[in-house]
């Protein structure tokens, strides 16, 4: 029987043949996902993420978070209560929303994304930290998510960009995955689209894969961080968005070096021609 190192060392031999290449507004080169299969069985043969802590830059019990980002200290506001009600995922942060918001202020740092200017929509917003650091960098964002849930991102888009050192531009409105969009929300079509934890149940694929291949043109990038918490609902996520799109790992290497998770893993993807 295999241990888990000869696992992983082979899982390593496999990733270093996978072919790179630069996707969209992305500067840097990603590894190509070829098959949904094999992605699965690298990302937990290489990361092991069931025997990883989670929730390591996030706390679910709090009322706010705080964190520094563009030279600012934002100040998010969750709602731990709200987290009893049936269906309701958004109303704290996860550790993947603070990997990809910080991981777009390293990028815009070092230069290998610009998001000055560019127009921004944000799927599942939740909180909002990542849409937030988005406009804080430059961007034009609009950040989305259910209805019942734009209260508490408006608070935190008022609180921490719209009073704070405002760079960018902000717009938060309702976007419900799979509905037919506002024409305002295609007209232009964004530059960016991102979403932190945005898949996380087979029923809710389908529809976030209808909206992203309603909301991407040619030129869109698309930014997805996710928690690696179930294989089957990512394996089924990658075998229907391959039909559409082409998909890159971002390497770890290439995050926030302070804000590095094997139970986090951050992709790009790009309308295929
Ligand atoms: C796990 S939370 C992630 C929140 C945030 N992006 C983060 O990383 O902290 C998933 C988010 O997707 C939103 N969501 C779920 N189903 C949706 C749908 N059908 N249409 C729009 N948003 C949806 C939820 O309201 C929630 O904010």
């Amino acid at each position: 029987m295999e241990d888990a190192s000869t696992e992983q060392n082979a899982a390593a031999a496999a990733a270093a043949t996978m072919p790179m290449s630069r996707l969209g507004a992305y500067e840097n080169a990603v590894e190509l996902v070829e098959t949904a299969t094999e992605e699965i069985l690298l990302l937990w043969a290489l990361q092991q993420p069931a025997s990883r802590r989670q929730n390591l830059f996030v706390r679910h019990s709090s009322q706010t978070l705080a964190i520094d980002a563009c030279g600012q200290h934002l100040t998010i506001h969750q709602s731990p209560s709200s987290m009893s009600m049936p269906g309701v995922t958004g109303a704290v942060m996860w550790d993947s929303g603070i990997v990809l918001g910080k991981f777009l202020e390293h990028s815009v740092d070092s230069g290998t994304l610009r998001l000055h200017g560019k127009r921004i929509i944000e799927l599942g917003a939740g909180c909002g930290l990542v849409g937030c650091i988005a406009a804080l960098l430059g961007a034009d964002a609009v950040l989305t998510d259910l209805p019942d849930r734009l209260k508490l991102l408006k608070k935190n888009v008022d609180q921490n960009v719209e009073k704070g050192n405002r760079r960018g531009s902000t717009l938060v409105t309702e976007l419900v995955w799979g509905d037919d969009l506002d024409q305002e929300l295609l007209d232009p079509l964004p530059d960016i689209v991102l979403g932190s934890d945005v898949v996380y149940s087979e029923g809710a694929v389908e529809d976030l894969l209808l909206t992203l291949k309603q909301i991407c043109g040619f030129q869109t990038t698309v930014f997805l961080a996710g928690e690696l918490r179930n294989d089957a609902v990512l394996e089924y996520f990658f075998e229907v968005a391959m039909k559409e799109f082409l998909i890159g790992r971002v390497d770890k290497t290439q995050w926030h070096p302070d804000y590095r998770s094997d139970r986090v893993a951050l992709y790009v993807l790009v309308k295929k021609r």
